[in-house]
């Protein structure tokens, strides 16, 4: 081959380590030859999708051969009623992880700071990078984005933060009192994407941020929230920015016409309106979540304090190892060595009867 596009390549491309995603259940059956594949690896809706969402879809089916509607007006409608706010403030993008391509595209310029947290989610680097935006790694502390750390880190040449609360896949979270305090001391001209991404799984919390509360006092701030995780749409791609509207609007200049379909448009109207699905995936999650805890602690595995769909364990071994047991097994998590944490594993809450099966699996493989 005569050319070399490695070498042609924008130079923070050539060196950006691919996303490693959740291995599909299709691959696994293919490669091992075992037909009884639980997928426990992407902290998706183990109830499926909302019901009212596929019934939503199938009515939309005979409108495929039309473009969607740009603007995004009825579901933007939806989610300005859900949160009280108007509609100039909503962007709509193909999941949470194409609103911060958005983001980066619209706010950074090459070689200006994005802070990320040491475990932060994996795609906040790559929408940084192929912007040839400069990452700028903060320690952990206590496994979360640590805000004191974040601060010092600050300098002119800083554009961005992303902060992901709870964080995957730490599950480590800030309350609102302490997310006032980092806003209040914070210049006001950075921008943070606050990315709640499981938000809705912290209903029990008391102190999780009132996040619209804290964009009326902190216009800097960019909510994104998911139609992947509580309303089971993850394969559609669906998701939303919540922010000031001059944020909206210039988030909304930089994305392609029709960055959204119109099925997943009207399902995430739909699954917006089905409580019935987000009540009973509430609850699977809560049981699963106190099933998981209590048998790690009787099998005396360690695991960071929970937060989310998903629970981040310590096999104290190599984690690569126990994964490829699980996956004899018929199990597929999700090994942490690429986040710098090899003898962990992240597991997602499933039905009780998948649960069952990876702990059960888990105590075989250990
Ligand atoms: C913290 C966090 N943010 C964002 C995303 C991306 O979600 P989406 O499916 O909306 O792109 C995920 C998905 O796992 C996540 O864990």
């Amino acid at each position: 081959m005569s050319i070399s596009f490695t070498a042609l390549a924008n130079e923070s491309i050539r060196h950006l380590a691919p996303y490693q995603p959740g291995k599909p259940i299709s691959e696994v059956q293919r490669e091992l030859g075992i037909k009884d594949v639980i997928k426990l690896a992407s902290n998706e809706n183990p109830l499926g999708a909302s019901p009212k969402a596929l019934a939503a879809i199938k009515n939309q089916i005979n409108e495929l051969a039309l473009y969607p509607d740009a603007s995004g007006h009825d579901l933007k409608q939806a989610i300005a009623k859900l949160w009280q706010i108007q509609p100039d403030q909503i962007t709509l993008g193909a999941g949470s992880e194409a609103l911060f391509v958005l983001i980066g595209q619209a706010f950074v310029k090459p070689g200006q700071d994005v802070i990320i947290s040491q475990y932060g989610f994996a795609t906040f680097t790559i929408a940084t990078r192929i912007f040839q935006g400069n990452v700028v790694t903060v320690p952990a502390k206590e496994w979360g984005h640590d805000l004191e750390a974040t601060l010092k880190a600050v300098t002119p040449n800083t554009r961005l933060i992303f902060l992901a609360n709870p964080n995957n896949p730490t599950a480590a979270w800030h309350d609102h009192d302490t997310l006032v305090k980092f806003f209040e001391r914070l210049p006001s001209d950075i921008i943070v994407v606050l990315d709640e991404a499981y938000a809705e799984f912290m209903t029990d919390e008391k102190n999780y941020p009132d996040s619209k509360k804290l964009l009326s006092q902190y216009p800097n701030i960019i909510i994104t929230r998911t139609f992947s995780k509580l309303h089971g749409l993850a394969g559609l791609r669906i998701g939303y920015a919540i922010s000031h509207p001059e944020a909206a609007d210039m988030l909304n200049r930089v994305k392609l016409p029709f960055n959204v379909a119109s099925t997943a448009m009207v399902a995430a109207i739909a699954a917006l309106d089905d409580h019935d699905h987000i009540e009973a995936t509430l609850n699977l999650n809560r049981e699963g979540m106190q099933y998981y805890k209590e048998e790690l602690t009787k099998m005396h595995i360690a695991f960071l304090p929970p937060a989310g769909n998903f629970m981040t364990i310590d096999v104290a071994r190599d984690c690569g190892a126990v994964y490829q047991s699980l996956l004899r097994e018929g199990v597929i998590v999700r090994p942490l060595t690429g986040y710098g944490l090899p003898t962990f594993l992240r597991v997602s809450i499933g039905t009780m009867t998948e649960n069952q099966r990876f702990i059960q699996s888990l105590r075989k493989v250990l």
